[in-house]
């Protein structure tokens, strides 16, 4: 079982007053450097862990200048609410418009944004003329219109929802009855292979709501679905959780769990609609934190802007209130994405691999400048203790910094007098890692056995890149 979280109770929490005091002496004389700062928008917090936060834009408000300005403020990702969906996209049978589609998708590019596309093959909202079609004509009408809108978004949009809700909600596990289903059980399949062969560049994701609990029935048919597709090379890259929780389908903590078994299979997961009836702050801190866990979660989504824009406007699910003031759920969600980085950092403790259960160690209590670090058996000595310090630094013996002696996989991480280079910087990721700020690549250990050295490497989720502060 992976050790995800990174449990940092036992630290004492550091003298801030203190500390601040030192930093703002060390500000008189030179601008402390910001590479550790918290992030102060979602997009930019998410973009840390190389996550995106993303929101559904409604084509309809993009007049609206306080909905624009919070949307390009905050959000690095967007879903088309409505405007990508087959009835706006092929109103007429072979006659796409793709007129407010574009309006979102432009206004996303020209802001920088990444696009999510939503979606090709639904049992809802189609036009008329899908509706009224079934078994071969439909099964056609199908494949056409995913040619059609795929087309036209060929390399521009990062990841497909192909289809769309096809599992029936309850007990049952099985697919929904509906026209597309009538066509046969391979409708999906068939869906997922026409969109790979029209856009092999995009990621093909099957999304559906209710299925975020890991015990319901639904969720177990759709994971035996992906299960078999990727047994039997059904070419699907990932799977969407729309995680639309409220009274009738709460958010339960074994998310965690499931978004880790999809993960598991081969398939990348993202959080695509979420929104929370009543927004309490920790349930979105939670499922933040759930994705953050997961390292093949891609990022969140949530379906709308301002309480005002969502769907389900009532019941007040979103991070903005109507007036486009920040709610206290905002906040929560964007200290989860910077690490908890509005608390002080804890003072220190050892650093124990999730692989080896040894720890960070300087052999033989060295202080001398370029030690190399390895791992030991935990015992708490002072050359195992390590103080995380506001500036991202890792400390041992007050003065010696975790040190990268070079950028490259296998360059050796020592210790050295600490002087505040980017080499001397570490983030402590929520998922167990500890990344080189100035690399980028992690605290890895060649070995799991006592004397095995520590060194820089290419983050492969590995447990002997996830540790524990203790
Ligand atoms: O644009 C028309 C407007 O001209 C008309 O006056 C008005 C009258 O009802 O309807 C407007 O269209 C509505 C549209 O939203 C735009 O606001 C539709 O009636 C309404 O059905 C549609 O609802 C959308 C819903 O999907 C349809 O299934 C919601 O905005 C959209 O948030 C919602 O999104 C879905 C995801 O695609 C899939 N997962 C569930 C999620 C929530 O239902």
């Amino acid at each position: 079982m992976r050790t995800n979280a990174m449990p940092r109770s036992g630290f004492r929490r550091r003298a801030l007053a203190g500390a601040l005091g030192v930093l703002t002496a060390a500000a008189a004389l030179v601008a402390p450097p910001p590479a550790a700062a918290a992030e102060s928008t979602l997009g930019a917090a998410a973009a840390q862990s190389g996550r995106y936060f993303g929101t559904a834009i409604a084509s309809g408000r993009l007049n609206d200048s306080v909905y624009t300005t919070i949307a390009n403020r905050e959000f690095n990702s967007v879903t088309a609410e409505n405007e990508m969906k087959i009835d706006a996209t092929e109103p007429q049978r072979g006659q796409f418009n793709f007129t407010a589609a574009d309006r979102v998708y432009n206004w996303a590019v020209q802001n920088g944004k990444e696009v999510r596309g939503h979606t090709l093959a639904w049992h809802s909202q189609q036009p008329d003329w899908m509706r009224n079609l079934s078994g071969g004509a439909l099964r056609q009408a199908m494949i056409d219109h995913i040619n059609g809108v795929m087309a036209h978004y060929r390399g521009k949009i990062v990841q497909w929802d192909v289809v769309n809700e096809a599992f029936e909600d309850g007990n049952s596990g099985a697919r929904r009855d509906s026209n597309l289903q009538r066509t046969g059980n391979d409708w999906i399949e068939v869906a997922f292979r026409t969109a790979r062969a029209a856009d092999p560049a995009a990621k093909l994701c099957y999304n559906d709501y209710n299925v975020e609990n890991w015990n319901w029935a639904k969720t177990q048919a759709m994971y035996a679905m992906v299960r078999d597709f990727k047994q039997r090379g059904v070419p699907i890259d990932c799977v969407g959780f729309q995680s639309h929780f409220n009274s009738g389908s709460p958010y339960n903590s074994n998310f965690r769990t499931t978004l880790q078994n999809f993960a598991a299979l081969g398939v990348d997961v993202a959080i695509t609609e979420l929104d929370i009836q009543g927004a309490s702050p920790t349930t979105y801190a939670n499922v933040t934190n759930d994705c953050l866990a997961v390292e093949r979660c891609l990022g969140i989504t949530v379906w709308g802007v301002r309480d005002s824009d969502s769907w389900r406007s009532e019941q007040t699910p979103l991070l903005f209130d109507g007036n486009g003031n920040k709610k206290a759920a905002y906040t929560s969600v964007l200290n989860a994405l910077n690490g908890g980085t509005s608390e002080p950092p804890p003072e220190g403790g050892t650093i124990q691999g999730a692989g080896s259960g040894r720890c960070l160690d300087v052999p033989n209590a060295s202080t001398s400048d370029g030690t190399q670090l390895q791992l030991w058996d935990c015992h708490g000595g002072t050359n195992q203790q390590w103080e995380p310090t506001d500036a991202g630094e890792l400390r041992v013996y007050g003065n010696k910094c975790l040190d990268a002696a070079g950028t490259g996989n296998g360059a050796s991480v020592q210790i050295y007098s600490c002087w505040g280079g980017d080499n001397q910087k570490w983030r402590v990721n929520s998922d167990g890692t500890i990344v080189g700020v100035q690399s980028g690549l992690c605290l890895d250990a060649a070995g799991s056995a006592n004397g095995s050295p520590i060194q820089l490497y290419s983050c492969w989720n590995g447990s002997n890149q996830r540790w524990t502060l203790t």
